[in-house]
C-alpha cells in the first residue's frame, strides 16, 4: 500500500523531470533484466543455444533485443557463423555487427538464397509481431525455403499468445521432430508458459 502511494507520487514527477528517451532506456533495461531471469530464458541460454552452437554451420537468429546481444558470440563458439535479423531498424544495434539485416521474416526467402542456412532460431517472434495464424504459416514456408535439407529450426512460443504452430499441415509435411537435448522434439517450461519445438527440414 505504502509502495503504491510512493509510486503514484513518484511516477508523475519522474515523467516531468526525466526525458522520454531516458525513461524508455530505463524501461528497456528493466525488461531485459526481467527476461534474463525468466525460467524459460534460462533454459534457452544454458541448454538450447549451446546445443545448437555445437553443430556449427551458418546460423540465423531472428528477432533482436537488448537481452539477445550476447547470443551471437555464444552461437559462434564452436566455429559457427551467426547472422541476425529483425524487422525494426532500431534493433540492429543488438544484432551481430556486420552480419545483421533489417527485414521482414515473412519475406526472408526473397533476400536469402534457398537452402543456405543450417540452423534458424525463431524464438518469441510468433505472438510478438508475427501474430496472425496465416502470417505464421507464410513465415514457416519462407524459413523452410532458406533452410538446407536436414537443417534445424527452433520455434519458441508463449502458450498464452500462440496456437501450436506445429499443427500446421505444412509443418507436418516439411519437417520432422528433432531430439535436440534428449527431451524429445518439444521442451515445455510450464512455469514460464513457454514451449520450445525442435524441428528438422526433411531431406
Ligand atoms: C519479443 S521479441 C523476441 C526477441 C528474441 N528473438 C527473443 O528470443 O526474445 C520479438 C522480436 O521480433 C521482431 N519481429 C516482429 N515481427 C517481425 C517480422 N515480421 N520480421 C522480423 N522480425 C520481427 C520484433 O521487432 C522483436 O524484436
Amino acid at each position: 500500500m505504502r509502495m503504491n502511494i510512493v509510486q503514484s507520487v513518484a511516477t508523475p514527477i519522474a515523467k516531468k523531470l526525466v526525458p522520454l528517451p531516458v525513461r524508455l532506456w530505463a524501461k528497456d533495461l528493466l525488461n531485459a533484466r526481467r527476461v534474463r531471469r525468466n525460467p524459460g530464458r534460462m533454459v534457452l541460454v544454458s541448454e538450447i543455444l549451446p546445443a545448437y552452437a555445437a553443430f556449427g554451420g551458418r546460423i540465423l537468429w531472428i528477432g533482436c533485443r537488448r537481452y539477445t546481444k550476447e547470443y551471437g558470440a555464444l552461437l559462434e563458439r564452436n566455429g559457427g557463423e551467426c547472422w541476425t535479423t529483425d524487422i525494426e531498424i532500431a534493433h540492429a544495434k543488438w544484432g551481430v555487427m556486420g552480419r545483421h539485416f533489417t527485414w521482414d521474416l515473412l519475406l526472408i526467402d526473397r533476400l536469402i538464397a534457398a537452402e543456405s542456412f543450417d540452423i534458424l532460431l525463431c524464438n518469441g517472434v510468433f505472438g510478438f509481431g508475427v501474430d496472425a495464424r496465416q502470417s505464421q504459416l507464410v513465415a514457416l514456408q519462407a524459413m523452410a525455403r532458406i533452410l538446407k535439407p536436414g537443417g534445424r529450426l527452433l520455434l519458441g512460443w508463449n502458450t498464452d499468445r500462440v496456437e501450436d504452430p506445429t499443427t500446421f499441415d505444412f509443418v507436418q509435411s516439411a519437417f520432422i521432430g528433432d531430439d535436440l537435448v534428449a527431451r524429445g522434439a518439444r521442451y515445455s517450461v510450464p512455469e514460464a508458459g513457454y514451449v520450445y519445438d525442435f524441428l528438422r527440414r526433411k531431406e
